[in-house]
């Protein structure tokens, strides 16, 4: 019997440097009998070289379309836009499940070419959790960006822009550096404690040195009693990580800024949920995404009374951390790789590809094929 195979393409999308497949992952997959071929890619945080150490095979950047159409094609993000029809299967995140701009279009290209998608954000376990998501690292990112915000209020200054850190220790100690060599003193709230970017966010906000008691952790039984809640207004640092799957009451609004006036404790929110656009969205309070290059905006209309108050809301936290955050995504998805041989039987994919053919068959309705 021929060995299983994949094949990880480079990536595409501007300042995206993690990858699906790590060294420690591909690894893996090479001692139990899999030939895994890697695209040359400088954009990836790992190098050609650590993957080929590990017993990959290198192959030129983005030759994936000329691959053998039986090799499965496993990348990280959207592939870049294009009418060419798909004859490989992927496993990617494509981002076109809930009809988002483009959506059938990107669904018509597997149609037309035969090919099939398995798309990371529905790869789940029995109970209907995801096998794999980037959240913890996105909380662990976000925070951080908080306390650089914080720090950066307290000079008088607003955030400038932020780049990859090479792993979680400098993050830490870039972020220790600008409070002054610790947290300590600080006071955080972190919404959705107990979730995946919920823990990162605890995580960095122990290790820059917050004491424990000053860093509220809150989930669904605090907020029960429903908000506003004035305890949001009363800590330096707002961390927003909860799931929101229903109309809830807003946490702040700008009423509850304002009448708090001038001995407002609140400095930043961080939005790591990004319900930005979201008409449930329970932070009101800012309606744009930010970036790295502009990490924080301006709550309008609070009056010049009041002390000003900042809002990060960057959509793709995870990108900061390139290196861990791919590494344990990678070793999450592991194990459901592991089943890829058994696809045609083993749950987490056949889930996956029915769920491919129920949105295959709505864009071939909606494209008029
Ligand atoms: N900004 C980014 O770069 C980025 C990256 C990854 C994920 N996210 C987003 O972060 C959000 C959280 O993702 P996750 O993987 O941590 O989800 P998760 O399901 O692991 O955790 C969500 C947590 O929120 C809690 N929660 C839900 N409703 C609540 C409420 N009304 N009050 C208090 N707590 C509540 C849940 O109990 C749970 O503990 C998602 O919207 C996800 O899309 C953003």
């Amino acid at each position: 019997m021929s060995k299983p195979v994949f094949w990880l393409r480079c990536e595409k999308k501007e300042f995206e440097r993690r990858s699906a497949l790590t060294p420690t992952t591909a690894k893996k997959l090479v001692d139990t009998g899999f030939e895994i071929f890697v695209e040359r890619d400088d954009q990836r945080i790992f190098d050609d070289k650590e993957f080929e150490k590990v017993g990959c095979k290198l192959v030129e950047n983005n030759t994936w379309p000329s691959a053998p159409e039986d090799i499965p094609i496993i990348g990280l993000k959207e592939l870049p836009e294009s009418e060419e029809p798909l004859p490989h299967t992927h496993i990617q995140f494509a981002h076109c499940y809930k009809r988002q701009a483009g959506w059938s279009k990107v669904l018509s290209r597997f149609h037309r070419g035969g090919g099939t998608l398995y798309d990371l954000e529905f790869l789940t376990d029995a109970s209907g959790r995801r096998v794999a998501a980037f959240g913890y690292h996105a909380g662990f990112a976000g925070a951080a960006a908080g306390a650089l915000a914080f720090a950066a209020q307290k000079e008088g200054k607003q955030l400038g822009r932020l780049e990859p850190y090479g792993n979680e220790e400098a993050m830490v100690a870039a972020v220790k550096a600008e409070l002054g060599g610790s947290g300590k003193g600080v006071k955080a709230l972190v919404m959705g404690a107990l979730g995946r970017c919920g823990r990162g966010a605890v995580d960095l906000l122990r290790k820059i040195g917050l004491d424990e008691n000053d860093i509220l952790k809150w989930d669904l039984a605090e907020t029960a009693k429903g908000g506003p809640f004035s305890e949001i207004l009363d800590v330096d640092i707002f961390v927003n990580c909860i799931y929101l799957s229903s109309q809830i009451p807003s946490f702040i609004t700008r009423e509850t800024i304002t009448a708090a006036g001038k001995e407002r404790r609140l400095s930043v929110v961080v939005d790591v949920s990004c319900d930005t656009t979201n008409p449930f969205n329970p932070i009101p309070i800012y309606d744009i995404n930010t970036t790295f290059s502009k990490p924080t905006v301006v709550v309008d209309g609070l009056g010049s009374e009041v002390p000003p108050l900042f809002v990060v809301s960057i959509d793709h936290l995870p990108t900061l951390l390139p290196r861990e955050a791919s590494e344990q995504f990678s070793e999450d998805l592991l194990p459901s790789l592991l089943e890829f041989p058994a696809r045609k039987t083993a749950r987490v994919w056949t889930e996956a590809e029915k769920l491919f053919q129920e949105k295959l068959g709505e864009a071939v309705k909606a494209e008029g094929l």
